[in-house]
């Protein structure tokens, strides 16, 4: 928390009042603490009589940092980062609108949800997992690809502290299976990654949870327990009759690194199993995207460019190209201030130009909510010299970003 003491005159609309220097019955406020969102907010504090208000600076809509802030446009220009080009983009038309589709992939994310927990509580019992389920919601979330390449995509923007392991493999395999899509894998290969994707954590179950939740620094010896898991994985895997070796090799090999540094084989190169290689960036981008009990989610632009610089020595670099110009800088989803100030969710990909996304702004340039959102779509001609500044934290903007996902509002 960083707290700023400043006079009731230097504040502004967006600002997170952490407190005031009169006591709560004196204010007009229902709590201590609160965002400014309106002119009349403004005006009731600056009457209330409090000469100081101390806000966090952490907190709010307002930008209190002076450096620059985007790492988008920073990462296009030091990687030369491209959309996918116009042929490319053709080929993967959508058969059904993203909207649309979201009806259906919703159910199927859901559905996937719980039979994923079934087979997590089976496998931790020692019991066979019901394998045709499974497979069947392979099935019909590649189904649901290829109507739509990024109806799915969206919901694998989903975060759940509390069910982390579920919404992990769940988002996982989301990220796998459309990046497969843009890879033009045919439609067998896409239920392999996905059912692998799926699973590739199931070995963790065999893992003292008291390691796994541990919040503080593992030890050599809870570290080399950890690293058991992908064998473990693909114990449970094999057990399947007609699992593909792809998807039984993903969960072995997920944690392996491009330059051989991972485990548990050291495995280099192209050596590591394809699946294994496109579920290091999917797996490496979710968890980093997501809350954890040592540390705070970072925003995709800034773990897209922690995974860009340990690009070569981690990831295969085309994969991981490949997988950004699919996500784009700013996924669906992302919280974003423009170049105006006006606040919003990244509602569409552009896939030919990253930094261009269409923005559902839901904050004016002066921090005040607005009563009906405005669509900013940033390729038109109208927007042209407005870009992105920087991202934000989804808690910011006091909007259930899930409930937008799940609602196909983004
Ligand atoms: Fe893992």
């Amino acid at each position: 928390m960083a707290i700023k003491k400043l006079s009731i005159a230097e504040v502004k609309i967006g600002m997170y009042v952490h407190s005031l220097d009169i006591s709560w019955f004196k204010h007009p406020f229902l709590r201590n603490s609160f965002i400014i969102s309106s002119e009349e907010d403004l005006a009731k504090l600056q009457k209330c009589g409090a000469t100081y208000v101390y806000v966090d600076t952490e907190r709010g809509l307002y930008n209190f940092e002076t450096r620059n802030q985007d790492y988008g446009r920073d990462l296009v220009s030091k990687w030369r980062l491209k959309g996918i080009d116009e042929g490319e983009c053709a080929k993967l038309q959508d058969i059904v609108p993203r909207q649309e589709e979201l009806k259906t992939s919703r159910k199927i994310y859901y559905q996937t949800r719980k039979i994923l927990e079934d087979a997590y509580h089976r496998a931790a019992k020692g019991k066979p997992i019901n394998w045709n389920e499974i497979f069947k919601v392979a099935d019909a979330a590649v189904e649901s690809v290829f109507r739509n390449k990024d109806a799915f995509l969206s919901l694998g923007m989903i975060k759940n502290y509390d069910a982390y392991t579920f919404y992990h493999s769940l988002n996982v395999s989301c990220l796998c299976i459309t990046v497969g899509r843009y890879l033009f894998f045919d439609k067998e290969d896409l239920i392999a990654l996905g059912v692998g994707a799926l699973l590739h954590d199931i070995g963790k179950v065999r893992i003292p949870e008291k390691i796994i939740n541990k919040l503080g620094r593992l030890t050599e010896e809870e570290f080399s327990i950890i690293k058991k898991h992908p064998e473990y994985s693909q114990e449970i895997l094999s057990r399947c009759p007609h699992i593909r070796w792809d998807s039984v090799h993903l969960a072995y090999q997920h944690h392996e690194r491009f330059d051989g540094s991972g485990y548990p084989l050291g495995l280099k190169g192209f050596r590591i199993n394809q699946f294994a290689l496109i579920a290091a960036v999917a797996d490496v981008f979710d968890a980093l995207t997501s809350d954890r009990p040592y540390r705070s989610a970072m925003s995709p632009a800034v773990a897209i460019a922690k995974m860009l610089e340990q690009g070569e020595r981690d990831f295969c670099f085309s994969y991981l190209l490949k997988f950004i110009q699919c996500l784009g800088i700013y996924p669906i989803g992302t919280v974003v201030e423009l170049d105006s100030r006006q606040i919003g969710i990244v509602t569409e990909i552009n896939h030919l130009n990253l930094e261009r996304p269409t923005i559902l702004a839901l904050y004016d340039s002066q921090y005040r909510r607005l009563k009906e959102p405005q669509v900013i779509d940033l390729a038109s001609e109208q927007y042209q010299k407005i870009g992105i500044s920087r991202c934000l934290d989804p808690a910011k903007i006091e909007v259930d970003i899930r409930q937008f996902l799940e609602s196909g509002k983004v």
